[in-house]
């Protein structure tokens, strides 16, 4: 269908469908911090307008000390990337023409990067049950695992994803567990595993919590090995100084986070009981956004087009594979952007 494959582009998914695009968009196809950037950041930003002038530092020390120190890591257990979605490229590069297995639905970059690099990629639904997953991963090269997911916003088992591990111990197959939304969730990580599995990558990204995506900014925490062959891969100077100076000033400011989560928490459940009183299906995501659909519907397309139409974007699930179009998602945001979303939920009922 050639509709834009990620969310946060409404101008090209209106031209797609070929709808007039309104004069008022409200985009709930972008899942970062509704709340916007920590103040920190712009009471700063003048202030690092200095650092352009020069080469940022090749290996980011500083952050990668931080990060380090703030996950009971060694400092060369972390690797920058200029945004997860860099990290990805490396893992790709890596494990280039090898087997990968993706557990679905996930984020779409990791069947893109292994692509790119000539790897042969397998699916595997998470409603398969762990015992699939362990059983199509055991010869694999790597095993993609997203939790929180995106796109469901929920979180995979504990138990199950240890088990996993504990299965896969002694394989030569890396388990990348993607973190991008872990902030959103709580402070519970697999990071804390690290010590135990040594096939273990955990990927992070600062870009969602802390609404800096155009900075591009993330970081993946594995075993030193790990870490050092993921190195050969990465670009000098590939995270540039306001990023560095930025992720430091977020990474410092804690209440930023549990005031997020917290507002971002009771609007979600607020949401939550709308939709159930009004009978739409949704998932009961931890995160800033979850899925949604019409029951009625099978394909949601109407109720995409119907949103569309009234300004508002949600994201269409049509590149996920296991969900084909079947869900929406949207973004959890501002109490009046949601206040109005459900306005149009109700108006779609009403004509349907
Ligand atoms: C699950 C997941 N991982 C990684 C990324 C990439 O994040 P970044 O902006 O840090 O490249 C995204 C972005 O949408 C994501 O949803």
């Amino acid at each position: 269908m050639n509709l834009p494959a990620h969310g946060a582009n409404p101008a090209h998914l209106y031209e797609k469908i070929n709808l007039a695009q309104p004069a008022q968009i409200f985009d709930f196809s972008v899942n970062t911090n509704p709340y916007g950037s920590p103040p920190s950041l712009k009471e700063k930003w003048n202030e690092w307008f200095g650092a352009v002038s020069d080469y940022p530092d090749p290996e980011g020390r500083s952050l990668t000390q931080l990060l380090a120190r703030q996950n009971d890591v060694m400092p060369d257990q972390v690797l920058l990337g200029n945004g997860a979605a860099e990290v990805i490229q490396f893992l790709g590069q890596l494990i280039q023409g090898k087997r990968v297995v993706i557990v679905q639905p996930a984020f779409s970059e990791y069947e893109t990067a292994c692509r790119a690099y000539g790897c042969e990629v397998d699916f595997v639904s998470i409603d398969e049950g762990v015992e699939s997953i362990v059983e199509v991963a055991k010869e694999a090269a790597a095993l993609f695992i997203c939790t929180p997911n995106n796109p469901t916003g929920l979180l995979f088992q504990s138990d199950d994803l240890l088990h996993i591990l504990d299965q896969l111990q002694g394989s030569s197959c890396l388990v990348i567990i993607d973190e991008a939304f872990y902030d959103f969730a709580g402070s519970f990580t697999y990071a804390t595993y690290l010590s135990n599995y040594p096939q273990l990558v955990i990927l992070r990204s600062l870009t969602k919590m802390y609404a800096i995506a155009g900075l591009r900014i993330g970081y993946a925490l594995a075993s030193e090995t790990i870490i050092k062959r993921l190195a050969r891969f990465r670009p000098q100077w590939n995270v540039n100084a306001l990023a560095l100076l930025a992720a430091e000033t977020a990474l410092l400011d804690s209440t930023f986070v549990q005031t997020s989560r917290q507002w971002i928490q009771e609007e979600r459940e607020q949401m939550f009981e709308f939709l159930e009183k009004t009978g739409f299906h949704f998932t009961r995501s931890s995160v800033n956004f979850y899925l949604l659909r019409d029951p009625n519907l099978s394909d949601q397309r109407p109720l995409l087009e119907f949103l569309l139409k009234k300004g508002f974007v949600l994201r269409h699930t049509y590149n996920y594979p296991t969900l084909n179009g079947r869900w929406l998602r949207a973004a959890v945001k501002t109490k009046e952007e949601n206040d109005q979303l459900k306005e149009a939920l109700l108006a779609w009922k009403q004509h349907n």
